[in-house]
């Protein structure tokens, strides 16, 4: 534990401590997604240099009912980081065509954002009931054994893609531990392609990829009293093809100090040294395959777009 100003701290403050004295600065990507850092994705998602989130939704809804099938009869749609569940409405309509009753247990971290998803679902599938559950993924998943009948899983938007092979195929066997043989995962992955296309993906002509990435300190300076100079640091997204991830960082344009006053921490930057604030992994079909296997899951079959970018996967437990 680290000795701390008499201010209540947010309960991340010892992870930001860590990150930012060690030999290679690192922030948790998490930290983007204060009320501004989520609005600043959503812009994110219509930028047209990010072609995940429209991707991904353009083959749910050429697929939906050929997904549905492949399914099979789940009475239960649980989604994890449902978020406002902007993308479910066509599948959940395309699960109603074939069955009566229909219940989507959207998760997510935010009440607010779980509210949204509620209405949009509503209005979009009024055949489901919806019921949302708030949780937070740090304390496991044993929500999803109070969650009844045959289920499946969804896990959206290429959101394993910020984890470590390890930390992903940990969360993924430990949302299998909570499922019986039969239960179905639909995991959405980014697939490998090219460096010109993947730069621009995350370093946008217009700049917002790198607002997005310098909230994060807009956000230690609000919430720790820090004194970032937004405009000493530049945003980096690099591809690195032997990890096959896109590396994003926040680099110091000077040498300088940073001090964060409600840690009590003073940080001193190299010229050119890096914060590293995010890893985004993209996937080829051999890396899903034994990400789901070692995880306890069985890869029946795949969607993809017309370019192969992005891939839904349907996994059985
Ligand atoms: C929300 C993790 C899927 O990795 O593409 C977008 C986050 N970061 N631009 C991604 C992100 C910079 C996004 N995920």
């Amino acid at each position: 534990m680290i000795a701390r100003a008499q201010v209540a701290v947010p309960e991340y403050a010892d992870e930001v401590v860590r990150g930012l004295t060690s030999a290679h600065k690192t922030l948790p990507c998490k930290l983007f997604y204060d009320d501004r850092g989520s609005a600043i994705f959503e812009e994110i998602t219509r930028l047209p240099e990010y072609y995940p989130t429209r991707t991904e939704l353009e083959i749910l809804r050429d697929r939906s009912r050929e997904i549905a099938q492949a399914v099979g009869s789940p009475v239960s749609v649980v989604e994890l980081g449902a978020g406002t569940a902007t993308k479910t409405g066509t599948l959940l309509s395309a699960f109603t065509q074939r069955q009566m009753r229909l219940k989507y247990f959207p998760v997510d971290i935010s009440p607010a954002a779980l509210d949204d998803a509620k209405r949009r679902i509503k209005q979009e599938c009024p055949l489901a009931v919806v019921k949302p559950v708030v949780a937070d993924f740090a304390y496991g998943f044993s929500f999803l054994r109070d969650i009844p009948n045959r289920k499946v899983i969804l896990y959206l938007g290429s959101s394993i893609g910020n984890f470590d092979w390890s930390d992903a195929t940990t969360m993924l066997r430990n949302v299998r531990e909570q499922l019986s043989s039969g239960d179905a995962l639909l995991l959405g992955t980014d697939m490998v392609k090219g460096a010109e296309f993947l730069v621009p993906a995350y370093d946008d002509s217009r700049g917002i990829t790198s607002e997005f990435n310098k909230n994060i300190l807009v956000r230690l300076n609000r919430e720790f009293g820090g004194d970032f100079n937004l405009s000493a640091f530049r945003h980096i997204a690099e591809w690195s093809p032997s990890r096959s991830r896109m590396e994003i960082f926040l680099e110091s344009l000077r040498t300088q100090s940073v001090s964060l006053k409600s840690l009590g921490l003073t940080i001193r930057f190299a010229n050119g040294e890096r914060i590293h604030t995010e890893n985004s992994y993209k996937y080829t079909t051999e890396m899903v395959e034994q990400m789901l296997c070692v995880s306890g899951f069985k890869l029946e079959r795949s969607w993809f777009d017309r370019r192969r970018w992005f891939g839904l996967h349907l996994a059985r437990a």
